[in-house]
């Protein structure tokens, strides 16, 4: 504890001093939050921590749960990106802001009260939750068998890639798509084939002469996103199964992210692969999963993926090995167990946040083009005028930045402090837009809207 508190002290010297720094982003306005409570030291959250408390029931998702200074990727990287104090808000990586449910906290702090920490036994009750998880939360129905437990979506993922995808051979993806598909097809040394969708009447489609035009003999997987980052699509069964369908013809594996499962808006449904009533299109596919973004354990490393045909599956695990975390089990163990309630409320904070940020950026920021979420906590803003105004396409590459959509970022963060990630980072289709997320107190919401449009309204 005495070198942690160290490290964190050494931090408060070199910038990262929470209370300056959430002052300098405008936050200490939120008097009464936890900012404004905070005691002065970086430890407050480490050294008491606060379970937010149930007040008729209701969990506290409006309070800012204050993340800086923490090592989070979120809050913390973009700050050492921008030393020199421009940067404010953390809009870019995938990760929710909310103070996790109790149940995950508490399971840790029973756990820790016994100070042995050599290997795992066995992961026999993180299975339960997870075969329990399906059943109830997304009527799948999985043999413990088929379901192998992993440290992330990406070891899986990319086992699957090695399995079936060799070197020269490549994988097909409907684009703008999750930049981190880039980053394990490069750890698999495979190529990824774009297939841009089409914007159609306010929302992405799938391009199928595109999509079919490039099955060739060459592709061996394809990658189904689903909920889509960062399109936030939620893909109908008959869009499913007619790119499962697809892909059986032309001998491709699907491969299906649903990481984002859970995260569904009201009004759509989510569709798992594994469901689809073709038996063979689903003996063709694996299906790739976790509750990492669901309870914003992203940090505790657990995953998993599954598939109803054993010899699929067994091609994969040839490739791939997990390497567990005790504190990561418990904490997911909890969540699966008895986080429902806890992220029902958040899930549906979260869809307030999205028609919140609907209406104000259709009333407040005209320029900016809005694409309504079916699911995810990411909305895709298309800044295409504003890019154009400020000449980002004749200005990018002087600035050595590899996309106007990056020259954007560092723009956007010098003149309203947000941060938000590129879309040339998520493959063809990502020009003029930018990805943010939106899981965070709608406090805070409002004022990173308030300070975009402060900057994009004046061009
Ligand atoms: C679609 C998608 N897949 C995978 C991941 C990363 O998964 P993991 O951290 O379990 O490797 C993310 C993270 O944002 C994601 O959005």
């Amino acid at each position: 504890m005495r070198d942690r508190k160290m490290a964190l002290k050494d931090k408060n010297t070199t910038g990262l001093n929470r209370r300056s720094f959430m002052k300098g982003a405008g936050l200490a306005a939120l008097a009464g939050g936890a900012v404004a409570s905070a005691p002065s030291s970086s430890l407050a959250q480490e050294s008491s921590i606060n379970i937010p408390k149930l007040a008729g029931g209701k969990y506290d998702f409006d309070t800012p749960y204050n993340r800086v200074g923490s090592d989070c990727a979120r809050w913390d990287s973009p700050a050492l990106r921008y030393p020199d104090g421009t940067f404010k808000f953390g809009m870019g990586v995938a990760s929710m802001d909310f103070e996790c449910a109790p149940c995950i906290t508490e399971a840790l702090q029973e756990r820790v009260k016994h100070h042995s920490w050599g290997y795992l036994s066995t992961t026999e009750g993180l299975r339960k939750g997870i075969l329990r998880w399906n059943g109830e939360r997304h009527g799948v129905d999985l043999d413990p068998e088929s379901v192998v437990i992993s440290d992330g979506v990406y070891p899986g993922m990319i086992a699957a890639m090695r399995a079936f995808v060799p070197r020269g051979s490549k994988v097909l993806l409907s684009t703008p798509a999750y930049s981190g598909f880039y980053t394990m097809a490069r750890a698999a040394n495979v190529e990824i084939v774009d297939s841009q969708m089409e914007y159609k009447n306010g929302r992405y489609e799938i391009n199928w002469d595109d999509l079919e035009s490039k099955m060739t003999p060459d592709v061996r997987a394809m990658i189904v996103c689903n909920p889509q980052n960062p399109t936030g699509n939620v893909w109908r069964e008959e869009e499913l199964l007619r790119v499962g369908r697809l892909c059986l013809d032309h001998n491709i594996v699907v491969l299906s992210d649903e990481i984002h499962s859970d995260v569904i808006r009201s009004g759509h449904k989510f569709t798992p692969f594994a469901s689809l009533p073709d038996e063979a299109v689903v003996n063709n596919s694996l299906t790739f999963n976790a509750i990492s973004k669901t309870f914003n354990l992203a940090g505790m490393k657990n995953a998993y993926y599954y598939s109803k045909s054993p010899i699929t599956l067994g091609r994969v695990n040839q490739y791939h090995r997990a390497e567990l975390s005790t504190l990561g089990v418990v904490a997911n163990e909890a969540a699966y167990n008895e986080g429902g309630d806890w992220f029902d409320q958040a899930n549906a904070y979260m869809d307030e946040n999205h028609t919140f940020i609907e209406n104000y950026v259709k009333q407040h920021m005209p320029s900016v083009g809005y694409t309504r979420n079916e699911g995810t906590y990411m909305t895709f803003l298309n800044f295409g005028k504003t890019m154009s105004s400020i000449g980002a396409e004749e200005q990018y590459m002087s600035h050595d930045k590899p996309s106007p959509e990056h020259f954007f970022q560092d723009w956007l963060v010098e003149h309203s402090g947000v941060y938000l990630n590129p879309g040339a980072d998520y493959g063809s289709g990502g020009a003029g837009n930018m990805r943010m997320n939106i899981a965070s107190s709608r406090l805070v919401i409002k004022e990173v809207l308030d300070a975009m449009a402060g900057a994009v309204n004046k061009v």
